[in-house]
């Protein structure tokens, strides 16, 4: 009995010893330890902690900015790795100069005016980045089609108060347009100022985006594959949503 008691003492000190000696992931340190096993073989098991800020941290701390997080944390929300994804095969993340990244187009200031990501093959997935959002003082151009974006359009998007023209067709949306973003720059004659295209062409596509108000161009996925340019003529003569 008395054995069995001190035994049990003895577990639980060696808990808690373990406990403290293992730095906590709030102490800011360990996930940059882990990260420096992000780049190997063993990245998939022993990557912890936020992949964007370890490469920002361990690669480009010096030339930072919110462009640049915004776009680290994009390539990693969209599932690409150190070592796999369309935007590996691209080169982002191989140097710090994000303004000459493929698809990426900057301002003097280096802030990104536009981000043309369509048809990456693989395709880029997951949920459309609401960090996205923080790129609103330059943003323009958002082209996000033919990939598997999936879950609902981020109202968060709406925040892109500079939007000019927004791409999401052929994706795996669902839900609908917000009304955030269909009321960027107001209306002009009745339609958004942005150009939005969207998969909200017929009653069988889960996503719907009104047509000529918030929407300028539906798009059916029997277009897939099509002449692009047909495809965009037939997407924007108003097949009724
Ligand atoms: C990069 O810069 C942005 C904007 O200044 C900041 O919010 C972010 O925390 C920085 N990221 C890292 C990893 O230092």
């Amino acid at each position: 009995m008395s054995l069995s008691f001190s035994s049990t003492r003895n577990g639980s000190f060696l808990l808690l010893v373990v406990l403290l000696v293992i730095p906590s992931p709030a102490a800011g340190m360990w996930p940059p330890q882990i990260g420096w096993f992000c780049p190997g073989l063993v990245e998939p098991l022993l990557c912890v902690g936020n992949r964007a800020d370890y490469w920002i941290e361990s690669t480009c701390l010096a030339e930072n900015t919110t462009s640049m997080q915004v776009l680290a944390d994009f390539y990693f929300l969209t599932g690409n790795t150190y070592k796999t994804g369309a935007l590996f095969d691209l080169g982002w993340l191989d140097d710090c100069d994000y303004c000459n990244w493929a698809g990426v187009t900057c301002n003097g200031l280096g802030e990104v005016t536009g981000l043309d990501v369509g048809g990456m093959d693989p395709p880029l997935v997951n949920k459309i980045p609401t960090e996205l959002a923080f790129l609103q003082n330059s943003l323009k151009t958002l082209i996000l089609s033919a990939n598997e974006f999936e879950g609902k359009v981020p109202t968060e998007l709406g925040l892109l108060y500079n939007l000019e023209r927004m791409e999401l067709h052929y994706n795996d949306l669902k839900g609908s347009m917000p009304e955030e973003v269909c009321l960027i720059g107001g209306f002009n004659g009745g339609g958004s100022k942005v150009y939005v295209s969207a998969d909200c062409g017929r009653p069988d596509r889960e996503f719907k985006c009104q047509m000529w108000t918030c929407c300028d161009a539906c798009y059916l996925d029997s277009m897939r594959g099509m002449d692009p340019v047909e495809a965009a003529m037939l997407a924007q003569g108003g097949i009724s949503p």
